[in-house]
């Protein structure tokens, strides 16, 4: 998050009345010890406590630095699950997009495009590797970025009451070979349909999230528009409010997130081992 730190007058205020208390110390504490300074020592002696004083804020500064380095933008990285680039599924995360830079914060979408993705093919071979063994489309770029992004939304086009196939492919390899790139962040899911079957599309996905340690961000309704075409979906009103009510949740969530890390609350450490198939 690039929320520049408001800077506090209160606090140079603060600063020049300590290099004053620091003078009137100065003295006094020459007087309490009984030594005598001429005018040069006093100057250097004040100057030296000056210095450190200068060093300690100057630390100070270099603290609210580095907070901010931590605090680079945020960014919310979206994937369209549609093969077109500029339809009713990239109408509503667009949407959710101009909030988002409204709040301050990134966003980026994925596109899938008109492209072949295979699916996971259950090979084991990620665990060897690290990364999927299919090198030949996006999904591993999608693991990569996710490293550094903050939150996601996965947009998909409803076919046959399901999510695309192509956005189910590159989640199931993406969460399968690289799943702690996104765990603990927030994720939402969208989904867009001329008529029926959102709830089931926005269901399947958000079992992405909820197995994998991500608070599932909501809104106003649940996370639809509906149309065939982007004007369609630019005239379902209520759809497109609850787009960017999602945007506002999601911003909220990133920061809540944000501020409770500078407060020392970091992500919970599972209980791991227990891995029961129900063979008794
Ligand atoms: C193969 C296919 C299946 C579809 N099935 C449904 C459906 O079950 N319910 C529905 O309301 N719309 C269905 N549609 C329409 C799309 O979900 C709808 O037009 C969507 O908004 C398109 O989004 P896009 O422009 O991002 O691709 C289907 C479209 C296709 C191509």
């Amino acid at each position: 998050m690039k929320t520049d730190l408001p800077t506090k007058k209160g606090d140079k205020w603060r600063e020049i009345l300590l290099i004053f208390a620091i003078f009137a110390l100065n003295i006094s504490s020459q007087k309490n010890k009984g030594t005598k300074m001429n005018r040069r020592e006093f100057i250097i002696s004040s100057l030296m406590t000056l210095g450190g004083t200068t060093l300690l804020s100057a630390c100070k500064e270099e603290k609210q630095v580095r907070v901010k380095k931590g605090e680079d933008k945020m960014k919310v990285l979206m994937v369209n699950g549609s093969s077109h680039e500029e339809g009713c599924t990239y109408t509503a995360l667009s949407e959710i997009a101009k909030v988002l830079k409204e709040e301050g914060i990134e966003s980026e979408i994925i596109q899938l495009g008109p492209n072949a993705y295979r699916d996971c093919v259950g090979c084991g071979g990620c665990r060897k590797l690290g990364h999927c063994v299919f090198t030949d489309d996006i999904v591993n770029e999608l693991v990569e970025k996710a490293k550094s992004a903050d939150g996601f939304i996965f947009g998909t086009p409803v076919y046959y009451a399901h999510p695309s196939g192509r956005l189910l492919s590159v989640l199931n390899r993406a969460f399968y070979s690289g799943g702690a790139a996104f765990a603990y962040k927030p994720g939402a899911a969208i989904a867009s349909a001329r008529r029926a079957g959102t709830i089931a599309s926005i269901d399947v996905i958000n079992k992405y999230f909820t197995i994998n340690n991500m608070p599932v961000i909501s809104s106003t309704y649940w996370n639809e528009v509906h149309g065939n075409t982007p004007a369609e979906v630019k005239q379902d009103i209520e759809g497109l409010q609850t787009m960017r009510n999602l945007g506002k949740n999601m911003a909220w969530a990133l920061k809540l997130i944000e501020e409770g890390k500078k407060l020392g609350i970091q992500t919970p450490e599972p209980e791991k081992g227990a891995r029961t198939n129900f063979i008794r």
